[in-house]
């Protein structure tokens, strides 16, 4: 009969290379973990011990509530007195939590965290007077542990601004902090054992990582050039076994999620819209009819109530402009709109130019919650949108032309500055 996973057998480190321990906590019934993503198979928070000929490091600890696992690991293998060094690569309270009492603990240990974090770890500890001295490092330096380097590597945003990752150089070994992380736990502890858990990883790169894709394209070029033999992250499986697979995967998920851009000289432009009785739907054809007349414009229009929010993400990352039709009903913007633009917390919109129109009967409010929204989401919004009281007459549908052809012009940088009027504005 195979033995037991070791990470089961609590209170005790696991060595995964000479003198690089795993000592780190299983949280397998978690099943939702910062509000947003479920965890089906609960998570780990991975901490880790390196001896050297000089003495110990730590990096990254464990939530507050798992201290009592992380620090009996550690002391299966190391006294506090003999902790010279402690980093953290990332001080949400899941990797930081059991930080204060590990410095209460390890009186001989510095701090190392990156220039980013300081405010945070200020904002975090909130000391009372209690020993608070730390280093900040970036790119380039190093703590020496005799026999031992730990490198440091500058990789904000991802996915807070403290972010950073800690490289052993001799070894090989990377500890990444929550890139390459995900939430699988799983006590065989390492990728050549563990279950499939090819989903928790796309996952947890699609609602942590994606956000910050352009940073994360910044980090894997410090990380490429390394020798990598493993990369142990603070969430689920260490990656020991190939794990520039795992580099290559994040590079294929930072890069374009569609095969292919549908043009290299033409920008995109999508229009969502919903509509009851036929008149945003009106509207919505007329601005297309607009913005196709501009050259250098590839116009895109979706009725929501076809569709579904999921696949429509991918489309609004790879697009340059958006412009949403609601009705008001019950003096909102319809829920539709509402689920699309709420799922948008997953990508960088900034810069993205946004604009709104939509059919009303008497208040009117859908268009400008909706502008409100884009520009919270840090798009830009050019142009005032249109409003057209119940169905749009032929003058009115000749504004929303004009509307669509202006936008579409500020989309390629030809806009003289032409004005567009809010039909509603004139009633
Ligand atoms: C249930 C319901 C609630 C509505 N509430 C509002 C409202 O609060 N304010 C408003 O201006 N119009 C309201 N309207 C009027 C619609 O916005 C109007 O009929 C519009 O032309 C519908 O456009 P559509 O055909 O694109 O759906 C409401 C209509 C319905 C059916
Ligand atoms: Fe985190
Ligand atoms: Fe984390």
């Amino acid at each position: 009969m195979a033995e037991p996973p070791a990470a089961l057998n609590s209170g005790h480190a696991i060595e995964f290379a000479p003198g690089v321990h795993w000592i780190g906590a299983l949280d397998p019934t978690l099943r939702t973990f910062d509000i947003i993503l479920k965890t089906a198979n609960g998570t780990s928070y991975n901490a880790y011990l390196i001896r050297g000929s000089e003495g110990v490091a730590i990096v990254d600890t464990v939530k507050a509530s798992f201290s009592e696992d992380f620090f009996a690991r550690l002391e299966s293998v190391a006294s506090y007195d003999e902790v010279k060094v402690i980093v953290l690569n990332h001080l949400e309270p899941d990797h930081s939590g059991a930080l204060p009492e590990l410095m209460r603990r390890a009186p001989n240990a510095k701090l190392y965290i990156s220039t980013r974090a300081t405010s945070m770890l200020k904002a975090l500890l909130k000391p009372d007077g209690e020993r608070f001295d730390y280093t900040t490092v970036g790119t380039g330096d190093t703590v020496s542990l005799g026999d031992r380097t730990l490198r440091f590597l500058h990789t904000p945003f991802l996915h807070w601004p403290d972010t950073q990752c800690t490289y052993l150089e001799e070894q090989g070994v990377l500890f990444s902090g929550d890139v390459f992380g995900c939430h699988y736990c799983d006590a065989r502890l390492f990728n050549d054992k563990v279950g499939d858990f090819r989903f928790s990883f796309d996952y947890y790169y699609a609602h942590i990582m994606r956000p910050f894709k352009q940073w994360v394209l910044e980090a894997l070029a410090i990380i490429e050039p390394l020798k990598l033999n493993m990369i142990a992250p603070t969430h689920g499986p260490i990656l020991r076994d190939r794990p520039r697979r795992y580099v290559a995967h994040y590079r294929e998920l930072s890069s374009s999620s569609l095969a292919g851009r549908i043009s290299d000289d033409e920008r995109s432009l999508i229009i969502f819209y919903m509509s009851s009785y036929g008149n945003t739907a009106r509207m919505a054809e007329a601005i297309a009819t607009g913005a196709e007349q501009v050259e250098g414009v590839r116009v895109s229009l979706y009725d929501l109530e076809g569709g579904e929010v999921e696949p429509f993400v991918d489309l609004i990352e790879e697009a340059d402009a958006l412009l949403f039709g609601s009705p008001t009903i019950n003096g909102d913007a319809v829920k539709p709109v509402w689920d699309l633009l709420s799922s948008l917390a997953v990508l960088n919109l900034v810069g993205k130019l946004g604009g709104a129109f939509g059919s009303y009967g008497w208040s009117g409010e859908a268009v400008r919650m909706i502008e409100d929204r884009m520009r919270g989401l840090k798009m830009r919004v050019p142009l005032k949108g249109v409003r057209v009281k119940l169905i749009p007459s032929d003058e009115e549908l000749a504004v929303c032309d004009t509307f669509g052809r202006e936008f579409a012009l500020e989309l390629t940088g030809q806009r003289a500055g032409g004005k567009v009027v809010d039909m509603a504005d004139l009633a």
